[in-house]
């Protein structure tokens, strides 16, 4: 019988060097000889794609939180069952650029929706799937803010108003707190090879016991 593969999320505000420390992850995976794709929210299939452009791109029209709430499960439940799925029952390990806590961040804290929609349509959409590990970057608004906006154009969530980052980033602070199980908080502020070496520990630390049990 295949054993399934484990689900490991990245999580984190804007800016926070969420690609940087994939790479690193991935690395990881790669050098324990771990069979695994990487992919991303909201997104990671072609129609969940288009549904990512919908919730990101600007419009001439205000978008509704609550239509933003579910254009994000939409893409999700498309995700998740034609990708993520699939690819753990296969034993494939799932590393993924945000997924549902960024939900709980940016839509139940950030556009202030609150946690009992959001925890509804977990449980619809994922039914008792979570992830076995979620690495959570934490970094200050401001600074996070500044990175992205040199990657180039903003899209329509990173125009929100410092506010709402603040919102967010309590948020996932809270989720670290409530959740060490699952959660690694990192503290993306250091320079780049510290937060390296925190995040290569966190990986031994937590998912050492997964690895050898395969
Ligand atoms: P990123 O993948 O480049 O970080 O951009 C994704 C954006 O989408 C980011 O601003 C966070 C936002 N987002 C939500 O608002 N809710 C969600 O559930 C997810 C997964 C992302």
């Amino acid at each position: 019988m295949i054993r399934p593969g484990k689900f490991i999320t990245l999580e984190g505000g804007e800016g926070v060097g969420k690609s940087t420390n994939l790479a690193v992850i991935e690395s990881y995976l790669a050098e324990n000889d771990v069979e695994y794709i990487v992919t991303r929210e909201p997104g990671g299939t072609h129609l969940a794609e288009k549904i990512r452009d919908l919730i990101l791109d600007n419009h001439d029209e205000p978008m509704d939180a609550a239509t933003e709430l579910l254009l994000v499960f939409a893409a999700r439940a498309q995700h998740l069952n034609t990708k993520i799925r699939p690819a753990i029952a296969k034993g494939k390990w799932v590393l993924c650029d945000r997924f549902t806590d960024a939900t709980y961040a940016y839509q139940g804290a950030g556009r202030e929706l609150g946690e009992r929609f959001i925890s509804a349509l977990e449980d619809l959409v994922q039914g008792e799937l979570r992830p076995d590990l979620t690495v959570i970057l934490d970094l200050e608004p401001a600074t996070g803010l500044n990175r992205a906006s040199q990657r180039g154009a903003l899209d329509r969530i990173e125009q929100e108003q410092i506010d709402f980052f603040h919102r967010v980033r309590s948020c996932y602070l809270e989720i670290a707190a409530a959740n060490p199980q699952r959660c690694a908080l990192i503290d993306a502020s250091k320079p780049l090879l510290a937060v390296r070496d925190q995040l290569l520990e966190t990986l031994e630390q937590r998912l050492r016991i997964f690895l050898d049990e395969r």
